[in-house]
């Protein structure tokens, strides 16, 4: 397979994933940020367990989204399970960036940006273990992607930060 299919292939694959990863940003927005999925409860540690960044209607708003993407795509398992992997993932990061004391959406290089991923890959894994080729090419480009998209954001004003 040459690099241009391949990176095609990673990404039709992945697509449930990234679908659910991006809507929660505008269902967090509708809600304004009402719901927080850790009742806005604190760890032992005096931090937010999660964060105000995550609610509940961002979660499965994204789940609602991404299983969608992938019943068009005609793998409606598939992109429930990418979906809920992607979304368990961001949970999971959020976790451990408050235990190590980084604001709500403060940026953590790379843990923001493979977090999803990682979490998609893991539960898809169930039922369908993607190919080495693909699993690499999406740890590369993913990060890629999300700087380029943040960059343009930046660029077009609708972004504080560039990256
Ligand atoms: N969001 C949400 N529910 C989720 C995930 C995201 O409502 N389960 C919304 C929130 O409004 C959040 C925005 O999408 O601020 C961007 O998501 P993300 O970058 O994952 O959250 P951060 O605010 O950066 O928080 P963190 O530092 O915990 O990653
Ligand atoms: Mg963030």
């Amino acid at each position: 397979m040459d690099i241009l299919n391949l990176i095609i292939a990673a990404i039709w694959f992945i697509l449930p994933a990234y679908f659910a990863n991006a809507s929660p940003v505008v269902f967090g927005k509708i809600s304004k940020g009402k719901w927080p999925i850790d009742f806005n409860k604190k760890f032992k540690d005096g931090q937010p367990i999660l964060g105000r960044g995550k609610t509940w209607p961002g979660f499965f708003g994204g789940l609602l989204v991404g299983t969608v993407i992938g019943a068009l795509q005609g793998v409606l398992l598939i992109g429930f399970l990418l979906s809920l992997g992607a979304l368990l993932g961001d949970l999971v990061k959020s976790f451990f960036k408050r235990r190590l004391k980084v604001a709500r959406g403060k940026s953590l290089p790379l843990a923001d940006q493979l977090d999803f991923i990682i979490g998609a890959l893991l539960l898809v894994s169930i039922v369908q273990v993607p190919s080495w080729e693909i699993i690499i090419t999406l740890l590369i480009l993913t990060p890629l992607i999300h700087l380029g998209a943040n960059t343009t954001a930046y660029l077009l004003k609708l972004k504080k930060e560039w990256y």
